[in-house]
């Protein structure tokens, strides 16, 4: 096996692309790129869990191979034919030679892969681990982690400078920057955002190297209505230059007018180094701005076309001819001409693995566009990013109110942290009201969310409801050995009649809540409701479920509780949330370990789970 890694790179090496430098070139972390030569096109199919690999120019399918549960950034390995994909789900580094169609190696990393790119000679690739926050570089001919870094927190996107010599990561919920010394790990220049900016996905570096460009959103927690809550960025980093180390903002609503753009995605620089392609995955468009050269202003609007659902990632071809877009809800990829800008041609790259009605729910959560918003400014998916949490706490004509992850909704209804609807068809309310103001997915009157169901009366509705119910609970990498002493510890406390704590979170799910159980409505005050002025509907709130409740800080509906541990102590001080003040440090240390291995097991399949309820949709 490690002789024919080694055989195919040589193989790569002798085909060279005559326009390709070889050691010049800068490579990003993608869910699409390009072989260094241009001659082939990789991307990765979430929904489907494959690797597509396409052939460029003619666009068409040559392998599309398995690789598991949420494949996210593909690169190839230096020239060669050898494609490396984070499996995000499986917690695996896949190695893919692409001329066979073949899974050469399966790498196991500890969680959450994301963004991954290659040396310039194929041998080392770097992978960042969002959940550790770490970046780790593995051998690419023997699979052996060589280096593991702690860089910052959740990191998603990667680029490599084209001397090896340093890595730009990004953190996925502040979009801020972090240049990494390949050599040791050492944080060498950090460009932080604005406390605003969220969700900043990939990176990529400009050829000449300057300047890096990333695409993220700006969330502003303080207006929960539709003109002021989610605007839509490109950050430019300095990395050289008489503003080195500094950081531009170019908001993407602005630059063309007032035409409004929504959720950009991915960018990509076009070779000449003299335009940046920017696809929009909530407004189903793409913008191509020119790179000013100018400190000042950094972009201006060029041209813009529109593409088709949900564009999560754009690269341009080397020789700099056109621009591949990939249309993840239409699983495609089109080829777009960089001199005219019109249609070269396009390639169905998977089949769609979902249902009907999932495939139109995942659309209507994703799109910005009418019926969901009147003007395009922002989707369900700008808070619930794959249906996990912004990390935000809103503050909403209700109170101030943390956004939760949809892991196990289905099985977690009612909904809300003041459990004020029982259907995710009462989204409707958000879907017209001061947050969206989209005309809507039913006709009529709407009832009030408590009052009457809705299941039923419209089929986008419906398809909403089942995508977003469709979310799976995460497992644990705490405890993917099952549990440790200290967890098993923490379990005693947790299930003992002095702390409490399962008296409230019990049952699979780890909470007391029951879908349509509106008659018996489970809520209690658990002495966090007179901790905001702007409440209105406390003290009483909702259980929530424990369950993947490690990865989805900050915690309790004001996101006043940084860490678990917090709301064990600073946040329960008089005993009111379960008892804990009697605890010593380590038995609070067990206690946390426990809720941080939470879950170790699917709890869907459990045999108790059988008693309680499930909303339909998958
Ligand atoms: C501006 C950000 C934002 C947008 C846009 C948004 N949400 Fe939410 N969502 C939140 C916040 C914050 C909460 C927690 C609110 C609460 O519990 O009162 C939440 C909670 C939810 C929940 C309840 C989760 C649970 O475990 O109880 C569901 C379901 C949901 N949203 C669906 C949607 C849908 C569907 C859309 C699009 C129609 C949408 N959201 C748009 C921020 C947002
Ligand atoms: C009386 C019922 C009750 C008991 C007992 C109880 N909880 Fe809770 N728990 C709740 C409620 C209600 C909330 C939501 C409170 C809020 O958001 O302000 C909550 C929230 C939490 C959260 C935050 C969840 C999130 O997603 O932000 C954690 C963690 C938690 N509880 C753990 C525990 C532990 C550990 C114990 C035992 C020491 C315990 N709870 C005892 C009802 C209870």
């Amino acid at each position: 096996m490690m002789g024919r890694i080694a055989g195919i790179l040589a193989t790569g090496m002798f085909f060279l692309f005559a326009g390709a430098d070889a050691f010049g070139q800068t490579r990003s972390a993608g869910l699409m790129n390009l072989k260094t030569d241009g001659s082939r096109l990789a991307c990765s199919n979430r929904d489907s869990g494959t690797v597509t690999i396409v052939r460029w120019p003619e666009m068409t399918v040559q392998h599309e191979i398995p690789v598991g549960h949420h494949p996210e950034g593909v690169a190839w390995l230096g020239q060669s034919a050898i494609v490396a994909c984070c499996v995000y789900g499986d917690d695996e580094v896949v190695l893919i030679d692409t001329e066979a169609g073949q899974v050469l190696r399966r790498i196991p990393v500890f969680d959450e892969p994301y963004g991954i790119v290659s040396s310039s000679d194929g041998g080392r690739l770097y992978v960042t681990l969002e959940y550790p926050g770490q970046v780790i570089c593995l051998d690419a001919d023997t699979g052996k982690r060589l280096q593991q870094w702690d860089v910052g927190s959740l990191p998603r996107g990667l680029a490599i400078t084209a001397d090896d010599r340093s890595l730009l990561v990004t953190e996925y919920l502040t979009a801020r920057v972090i240049r990494v010394d390949t050599a040791d790990g050492r944080i060498l220049q950090t460009w932080d955002g604005a406390s605003t900016d969220n969700l900043g996905r990939q990176i990529v570096i400009s050829p000449s190297g300057t300047r890096a460009y990333l695409t993220h959103i700006r969330s502003r927690v303080t207006a929960a209505h539709g003109n002021g809550s989610i605007f839509p960025y490109v950050s430019v980093v300095r990395l050289e230059g008489e503003k080195q180390g500094t950081r531009l903002r170019v908001p993407m609503d602005t630059i063309r007018g007032t035409r409004v753009t929504a959720n950009p995605w991915d960018c990509d620089v076009t070779p000449d180094g003299k335009s940046l392609c920017v696809v929009f995955a909530g407004t189903n468009d793409m913008y191509i701005c020119r790179i000013t050269g100018d400190d000042h202003v950094e972009l201006d609007y060029q041209t813009g076309m529109q593409l088709g659902s949900n564009p999560r990632a754009v690269r341009c071809v080397p020789d700099g001819s056109a621009v591949l877009v990939y249309n993840a809800l239409d699983f495609e990829v089109v080829a777009f001409s960089l001199r005219d800008g019109k249609e070269i041609s396009r390639v169905t790259v998977t089949q769609n693995p979902l249902s009907e009605q999932l495939l139109l729910g995942k659309k209507l959560f994703y799109t910005a566009l009418s019926p969901m918003t009147s003007r395009g400014w922002i989707s369900c998916s700008s808070c619930h990013p794959d249906g996990d949490a912004d990390g935000r706490t809103w503050q909403q004509p209700e109170g101030l109110r943390n956004t939760q992850p949809m892991a196990g909704l289905a099985w977690t209804h009612p909904l809300h942290w003041s459990a004020d609807r029982d259907e995710v068809q009462d989204f409707e309310h958000t879907i017209r009201g001061r947050l969206m103001q989209g005309p809507g997915l039913m006709k009529g009157a709407l009832p009030d969310a408590m009052a009457e169901k809705i299941t039923g009366r419209s089929a986008s509705l419906d398809a909403l409801a089942a995508y977003t119910n469709s979310h799976r609970f995460p497992m644990s990498p705490h405890s993917k050995q099952g549990l440790t002493e200290s967890a098993k510890r923490g379990r005693d406390l947790f299930h003992s009649a002095e702390t409490k704590c399962a008296t409230c979170h019990k049952g699979p799910f780890y909470t007391d809540s029951q879908p349509f159980a509106n008659d018996k409505l489970q809520m209690h005050d658990v002495g966090t409701g007179g901790d905001d002025a702007t409440e209105l509907m406390g003290p009483r709130y909702d259980t929530p479920t424990l369950l993947g409740i490690y990865r989805s800080a900050p915690y309790l509906h004001h996101g006043r509780a940084a860490t678990l541990r917090d709301v064990l102590t600073t946040e329960n001080r008089q005993d009111r949330h379960g008892k804990t003040s009697h605890l010593t440090p380590v038995q609070l240390d067990d206690l946390v370990e426990f809720l941080k291995s939470l879950p170790w097991e699917d709890p869907e399949l459990s045999p108790e789970a059988e008693g309680v309820l499930r909303v339909s949709g998958r």
